[in-house]
């Protein structure tokens, strides 16, 4: 059904959503942050719905792995086959998510080159085509679109007013366009055009700014500013693990930057388990190498402790090495 908004209308506002990232967001980091300070909701990875429904379905099928921590869960799916929207919506529906959101914002050259993501602003009538056909496979799960506000040049009004026409649940808008990649701030007076128009055409669609959001204060100042429903949070998570904790309910907690370094590089210790635990050989365990300014940072020592870190051959060498700095940092603090 269109606007059919499901769990998104119960969650309390302003929204704060922990961004889709590849490599990143996967049920490892998700349930690390989920342990801390969870945001309001999560997204899977981006998932090809041609990997999905290919010989290829188990190399890809991985990214759809969560745990009952993550809700509500959104899966992220993306590609240019509205048959193929729809088997996949219906297979993650019977996989239990909260939703679906669909790729319209990614810029990598191979993918826009195959018409899929962030090159279905310059093709509405697919965009609406697939759209359309998650939203039959996968009802009565509410579907979301994240995307930018161009591709060459900014339209937002033009491609925010085809896409709200749609009738998303969600629309995050991501203040950049795609010959932007990440290389200039995203323009939140953009995303607040997005705002004003979904009001003037009187749209029940939620809508999501993001873009260069890093401070846990910003969570609150943004959506009063600009107008929008709540905030998606990327890389700002690199920045402050602890982003999305709530003052609003006395919470003392500092930013993780603040936290006696044993207490940070025990949390890495905790993510590098869990990951050994979840993937073991079927990932490339240097993926949790990239953590590491995240976890490792802010103490004397820390500069010269990623580097070691970084020349580790497997999770056990990783383990050691930070139990070892863990203590003589508890020794410190
Ligand atoms: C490492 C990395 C991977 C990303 N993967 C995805 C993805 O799978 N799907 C998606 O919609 N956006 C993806 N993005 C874009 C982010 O979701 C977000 O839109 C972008 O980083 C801007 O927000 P930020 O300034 O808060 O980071 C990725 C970004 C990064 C840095």
């Amino acid at each position: 059904m269109k606007g059919r908004q499901g769990f998104w209308a119960r969650l309390r506002r302003p929204i704060r959503a922990l961004a889709p990232m590849e490599d990143v967001t996967d049920t490892v980091f998700r349930r690390v942050v989920a342990s801390t300070f969870p945001p309001d909701v999560y997204f899977t990875e981006f998932v090809s719905c041609d990997g999905l429904c290919s010989a290829g379905h188990d190399a890809v099928a991985h990214r759809l792995d969560y745990t009952e921590e993550e809700r509500p869960i959104v899966a992220q799916i993306w590609g240019t086959s509205p048959e193929r929207f729809y088997r996949a919506a219906g297979m993650i529906r019977a996989l239990g998510f909260d939703g679906i959101d669909i790729n319209m914002g990614c810029p990598v050259k191979k993918i826009v080159r195959n018409g899929a993501c962030a090159a279905l602003i310059d093709d509405p009538p697919l965009a609406a085509e697939l759209v359309d056909a998650a939203r039959e496979g996968a009802a009565p799960l509410p579907v979301s679109v994240k995307t930018r506000i161009g591709f060459r040049e900014k339209k937002t009004e033009e491609w925010a007013a085809f896409l709200l026409d749609l009738q998303p649940a969600l629309l995050t808008v991501h203040g950049r366009t795609a010959r932007d990649m990440s290389d200039v701030p995203a323009d939140w007076n953009e995303v607040r055009k997005v705002v004003e128009l979904r009001n003037a055409m009187g749209s029940r669609t939620i809508i999501l700014g993001n873009g260069d959001v890093v401070e846990n204060r910003q969570l609150e100042e943004f959506p009063s500013r600009y107008g929008v429903d709540g905030v998606m949070v990327g890389r700002g998570v690199f920045h402050d693990l602890f982003i999305f904790r709530r003052s609003d309910s006395g919470d003392p907690s500092p930013p993780f930057a603040d936290l006696p370094s044993c207490e940070k590089l025990s949390l890495y210790r905790r993510h590098i388990a869990l990951h050994r635990e979840a993937w073991g050989n079927e990932k490339n365990f240097n993926v949790v190498k990239k953590f590491a300014k995240t976890y490792v940072s802010g103490f004397s020592g820390a500069a010269k402790l990623r580097t070691e870190l970084m020349e580790a051959c497997g999770y056990e060498e990783m383990l050691t090495i930070l139990a070892s700095a863990a203590s003589e940092q508890s020794a410190i603090n």
